[in-house]
């Protein structure tokens, strides 16, 4: 499914102008600047359809593409990100839990998370209302290239024991460079499940 061409076609600052849910979709959530744009271009090998930047707080929209008419990837704003005001802020992870809590459709919510820095508070939050509203979602860590393997391994064992309580989680934790193209073969192989054929 990751073949197909990848076209952007639609953008959303609220929920109203979420186009309307007809193919089975995957979002990418997490904090700023963790690579949820870089992993998509990774994923469809499709570099530039997806705009990826240095500077946190690079997507201020739900960004939604698809795969032909097989899958559709979305492309959270990340939350967390210091510096926007407080009422951006806000306003951004007020849409995104309402898109992951809400969305039809939504197949699987891939949360992703720096391998250097671990979960932090707002994603542990994020998980709460997945598990509250029943939304299917896996971890992913990302910027492996960034660290020793045993580092990884580590910080896959340290998460999945903080969520081996809940019920939303599917696991094996994931891991993934989007540098190195490390593990985006078996997250194709995992996610490419979930597409329509
Ligand atoms: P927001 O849209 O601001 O929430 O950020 P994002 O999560 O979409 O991050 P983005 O993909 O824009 O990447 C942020 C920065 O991290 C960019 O400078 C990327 O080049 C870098 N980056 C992304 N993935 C990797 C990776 O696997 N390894 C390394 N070393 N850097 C990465
Ligand atoms: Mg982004």
């Amino acid at each position: 499914v990751f073949r197909n061409k990848l076209e952007f076609f639609a953008a959303a600052k609220i929920s109203s102008s979420f186009p309307p849910p007809t193919i089975p979709e995957i979002a990418f959530a997490g904090v700023s600047n963790v690579g949820k744009s870089s992993l998509l271009n990774a994923l469809t090998r499709q570099w530039g359809v997806v705009r990826t930047s240095d500077k946190p707080g690079l997507t201020q929209t739900i960004n939604f593409f698809r795969l032909a008419s097989k899958m559709c990837l979305v492309d959270l704003p990340g939350y967390g990100f210091a510096y926007a005001k407080d009422e951006v802020k806000e306003s951004w992870q007020e849409l995104v839990k309402e898109y992951v809590s809400t969305r039809v459709g939504l197949e699987r919510v891939c949360l992703l998370v720096h391998t250097k820095r671990g979960m932090k508070p707002l994603d542990y939050e994020l998980v709460d209302l997945m598990e509250r509203s029943k939304t299917r979602y896996q971890i992913v860590l990302t910027k492996t290239d960034l660290v020793f393997p045993i580092d990884v391994a580590r910080r896959a064992m340290e998460i999945q024991e903080s969520l081996k309580k809940n019920k939303c989680v599917i696991n094996p934790v994931m891991m993934a460079s989007s540098k190195t193209g490390a593990g985006i073969r078996n997250l194709r192989g995992v996610l490419g499940k979930l597409a329509r054929f």
